[in-house]
């Protein structure tokens, strides 16, 4: 498509009204053109300090007169239902103020996403440690203590599903895609893959557990809580507890990481209200680290067949990808393995497939970058897989395979720079030393060698809003319901203030985490700073109206800076020009550049690792990451999220693995102590790279999401690298040293 054709967005419309529908492109540059000059700085977080001295409060850390705690008792049945709890004997116990148990308490984790009611199984019993019941107690220990002595009856099926082998599967509707003629693109192939990956389950593991704080006043209940999306959440607060959202309000100041987990509501927050209302008294439940694991959502695992047929050149003829993932009966989430395998790399035929086993085990749902995380692992693989056959190198294959346009649906791209990543990313890595032959490099007892994956992960811009202020003393206040989960939301929207209103960023003060905010999109998805970040610049550009009105001069033609403003023959510190403060609602709302376009940021991860000869074990001795995001709002922050990225990257790699029974359901492993996240001796240098990229498409700030980037493709790179070290092709993640070792050479 020829793009100068559509209309770029040049209307002023949103400059009066501080509200756009994303129907054009947007080819301004207004956020370059300011003059602050703190727009992408590598800026401290103004939240850091509180964090670090322990003066932010988390959920857990919500104070209240006369409190009272509760824990929550998971289920020691995978399948069935309570029968009983001896609620008199956990009443005669010291400090014992009540025991919670029915349906409501009976729950899955909410997903999240939008206008869906978290599911209320019906009184059933569905996995083993899904919560059956809530001790509330004077104290922790008092709750504790009764909630391990608790006496509950069960009736158990015996026709529970553990194991995803034997599972009967279901295929999901709209998930199943057929293109051209695959099977013959296969047979006609100068070279083809066939593969199969396996991945393991995988926990979010955030750093801060689960935790709710309920308090009611009469009809109106405010929990502080440890959510992502408050927006939704409290529609799915209110759903569960059969009450009119307008009675809810919940608190987020401070997430100490979600990670998907904390999307939606997780059983503690209603449990909690529930208490606390019968009660009348506020409750407390945080969740202990086994119940984080047991009760919050898990990432599927997932078996893989990847299939490529190419021409003796490389160009692929054909694409498949196979999936098979799992989630308890009647749940609504599939992992979406293929997210990216589909506009990721040409290839006239194609075909996927999806199909979900239903098992009595804990919930599964959206973790870190679901889909591409796991499905870029098997995809990356099996392009390494390909240019190993066809002897060409792993990055020319790529270059070699990148469409024109969206090879299903046929639609353009937004910005990409695709290539750019890759070609940038290789001189600055040293690609051109490496040596394709595999096991051709050593170091003592160390195989040494390289990795590359490409990084691709989808765009989403949501729906926000966000109240801004401007004070006549020069200072600005930024309100919106946005969440910084540890990913630097404060910051980035302070500096967007800043820069639009020409202030120092500690004039600008943001307020986040109030469900009574103007709604904004949640973090989630990693769309949250190119959403929240748009409806604040808007809310700036309607106050920058206003503010060139009253110095008499046209908006374009203002200059702010260190709260003074000119423009025409004019210049007035605010203090002068304002007689108050201006308050101006700026809206987001996604619109036809996010249908009539493929957005997504790209990126290369590289790898080099170190697998040793003699026990197998692998050692990630350096990595680069090179990401195209759009504009990059805080070089700092930006760059921190592509670490998390690239670090979960070696987890799924190497280490990260959940283990369940397949007799029982039971979990293994859920704790720190033995389910592995990689930690600091497992993490060397890692070196970020940001192309310079504007997406005219995306949004009006031209920013793009980086969160789930950094991890998408990284676990790839690892394991390609560990091919090209050793020639052990390890499908079957995680590479742990057992599966290495064994086929080492000599
Ligand atoms: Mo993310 S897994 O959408 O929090």
């Amino acid at each position: 498509m020829d793009l100068s054709n559509l209309n770029p967005f040049s209307s002023s419309d949103h400059r009066e009204t501080g509200h756009l529908k994303m129907d054009k492109p947007d080819t301004s540059r207004r956020l370059d053109e300011m003059q602050q000059g703190v727009i992408s700085k590598s800026l401290n977080r103004p939240d850091g300090p509180l964090k670090v001295s322990g003066t932010a409060r988390y959920a857990a850390e919500a104070e209240a007169d006369d409190m009272a705690t509760g824990v929550l008792v998971g289920a020691i049945i995978p399948k069935g239902r309570v029968v009983s709890i001896d609620e008199d004997a956990a009443m005669k116990m010291p400090g014992v103020l009540g025991v919670f148990h029915g349906k409501k308490l009976l729950r899955n984790p909410a997903q999240g996403t939008a206008n869906q009611a978290p599911i209320q199984p019906d009184g059933e019993v569905s996995y083993m440690g899904q919560p059956v019941a809530l001790v509330v107690a004077e104290s922790f220990e008092q709750a504790r203590d009764a909630a391990i002595t608790l006496a509950i009856t069960y009736e158990e099926d015996d026709d529970g599903v553990f194991d995803p082998k034997i599972a009967e599967k279901e295929k999901p509707d709209g998930k199943q895609i057929d293109q051209g003629d695959f099977d013959a693109a296969m047979r006609d192939a100068a070279a083809t893959v066939d593969s199969r990956y396996t991945t393991p389950v995988q926990s979010s593991a955030p750093m801060e557990p689960h935790a709710s704080v309920a308090q009611w006043n009469g009809d109106q209940l405010t929990l502080h809580g440890s959510y992502q999306m408050l927006n939704y959440n409290k529609n799915e607060l209110a759903d569960s507890l059969g009450i009119d959202v307008k009675n809810v309000r919940i608190l987020a100041p401070y997430v100490g990481g979600g990670f998907g987990s904390k999307l939606g509501i997780a059983p503690e927050a209603v449990a909690a209200a529930l208490a606390a209302k019968a009660l009348e008294r506020p409750v407390r439940v945080a969740m202990s680290r086994r119940t984080v694991f047991e009760t919050t959502m898990r990432r599927s695992e997932t078996s893989q067949r990847v299939q490529l047929a190419a021409d003796k050149t490389g160009k692929l003829l054909g694409l498949a990808h196979h999936a098979s993932v799992s989630n308890l009966p009647d749940e609504g989430f599939t992992e979406p393995v293929a997210a990216a395998t589909h506009f990721l790399y040409g290839g006239g035929s194609r075909r996927f497939t999806y199909e979900v086993a239903r098992l009595n085990r804990s919930c599964a749902g959206s973790v870190r970058a679901p889909g591409e995380a796991v499905g870029m692992l098997a995809l990356e693989s099996a392009m390494d897989e390909l240019a190993h056959e066809l002897d060409i190198d792993p990055i020319e294959l790529r270059v070699r395979n990148m469409p024109e346009k969206h090879p299903e649906s046929d639609i353009p791209y937004s910005a990409r720079n695709f290539e750019d990543c890759l070609r940038q990313g290789a001189k600055r890595f040293g690609w051109a030393d490496r040596r394709p032959v595999p096991a051709s490099r050593r170091e003592g007892d160390w195989w040494i060698g390289v990795g590359v994956a490409g990084a691709a992960r989808s765009n989403i811009l949501g729906e926000s809003k966000a109240l801004v202020t401007l004070n006549a003393d020069g200072t600005a206040l930024v309100e919106t319901d946005m969440t910084d989960i540890g990913t630097g939301t404060y910051t980035i929207l302070a500096q967007i203030a800043a820069e639009m209103l020409g202030l120092p960023l500690e004039k600008v003060t943001v307020s986040l985490g109030d469900s009574e905010l103007p709604e904004g999109p949640g973090s989630g998805g990693s769309w949250g700073a190119q959403s929240s970040g748009s409806s604040v610049y808007l809310a700036c550009e309607a106050i920058r109206t206003k503010v060139a009105k009253a110095l008499g001069c046209a908006a374009e033609d203002l200059t702010l800076k260190d709260g003074i403003a000119t423009g025409g023959n004019n210049r007035k510190p605010l203090a002068d020009l304002l007689d108050g403060p201006i308050a101006q609602e700026g809206h987001i709302e996604p619109g036809a550049t996010m249908e009539n376009f493929d957005q997504a940021g790209y990126g290369a991860h590289f790898a080099e690792v170190a697998v040793n000869a003699i026990t197998g074990e692998t050692r990630v001795r350096r990595m680069l990451g090179v990401f195209a995001a759009g504009r990059i709002l805080n070089a700092q922050t930006a760059r921190s999220q592509c670490h998390g990225g690239m670090i979960w990257g070696i987890g799924g790699a190497l280490h990260e693995e959940l283990h369940h029974d397949t007799r029982d359901g039971h979990m293994v492993n859920g704790d720190l102590a033995e389910y592995h996240v990689p930690v600091n001796l497992d993490v060397p240098q890692l070196d970020v790279l940001f192309i310079h990229q504007r997406d005219d498409h995306a949004n009006p700030i031209q920013a793009k999401g980086i969160g789930e980037l950094g991890i998408s493709g990284a676990g790839a790179a690892i394991t390609n690298a560990i091919f090209n070290a050793t020639g052990v092709r390890v499908r079957d993640y995680p590479a742990t040293l057992d599966k290495i070792l064994p086929y080492l050479p000599d």
